[in-house]
């Protein structure tokens, strides 16, 4: 699922966003897997938000088919779940896809750590927020607390995406009662 999570912040980007918070919620106890994408960009027309699950309609000019929403929209039909788009002209979109939670096709969240840490070190001026929740356990990031934090340190400074990858990883492995390895 993190290469759809990142295809989604792609979409955000691509449409001019400047603000991005990305919610992930593993509820355990209702069985689903929601996964919400929700930007400031130029937003759709309610047509185009209803269309966008065709592959054959996309803005892009280098190829003919868009593929990210689709395939994410087919997911979600294939484990019980569905794709929902809010989207207004000028005011931004809002992308909700729902799993249920223990689906045999579900895919794995795979790498949320090396994602999120993209998303963050290249795009340092996007103000992008991440929630992630495991049952009743939650994390958050927000890329302007971080930026504040290291005041004239830039975001792409070495030591800071190193510290960056072991603060998710840490913080990922509280939310799911894992024990870290220091020496990992
Ligand atoms: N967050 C968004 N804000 C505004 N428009 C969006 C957003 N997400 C998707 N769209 C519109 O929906 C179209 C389809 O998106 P989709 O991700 O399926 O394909 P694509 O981005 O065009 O191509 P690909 O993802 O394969 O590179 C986009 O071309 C864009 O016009
Ligand atoms: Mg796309």
């Amino acid at each position: 699922m993190s290469l759809h999570i990142l295809d989604l912040v792609q979409n955000s980007l691509e449409a001019k966003a400047s603000k991005v918070s990305l919610n992930v919620v593993e509820d355990l106890a209702g069985d689903l897997l929601v996964i919400t994408v929700r930007d400031n960009g130029r937003g759709m027309s309610e047509g185009e938000a209803k269309s966008v699950v065709d592959p054959f309609v996309t803005s892009r000019h280098t190829r003919r088919v868009g593929l990210g929403l689709p395939l994410i929209d087919m997911y979600t039909k294939l484990c019980d779940g569905r794709l929902e788009i809010q989207s207004q002209q000028g005011n931004g979109t809002t992308v909700k896809a729902v799993f249920r939670y223990s689906h045999f096709d579900r895919p794995p969240l795979g790498d949320m750590v090396g994602t999120i840490r993209t998303i963050v070190i290249a795009n340092p001026s996007l103000d992008f927020n991440y929630c992630h929740a495991v049952g009743t356990q939650s994390f958050s990031l927000s890329t302007r607390e971080i930026v504040e934090a290291l005041g004239d340190v830039p975001l792409s400074f070495p030591d800071v995406i190193v510290w960056l990858g072991e603060y998710l990883k840490n913080n990922l492995a509280r939310l799911y009662g894992g024990v870290t390895d220091e020496n990992d």
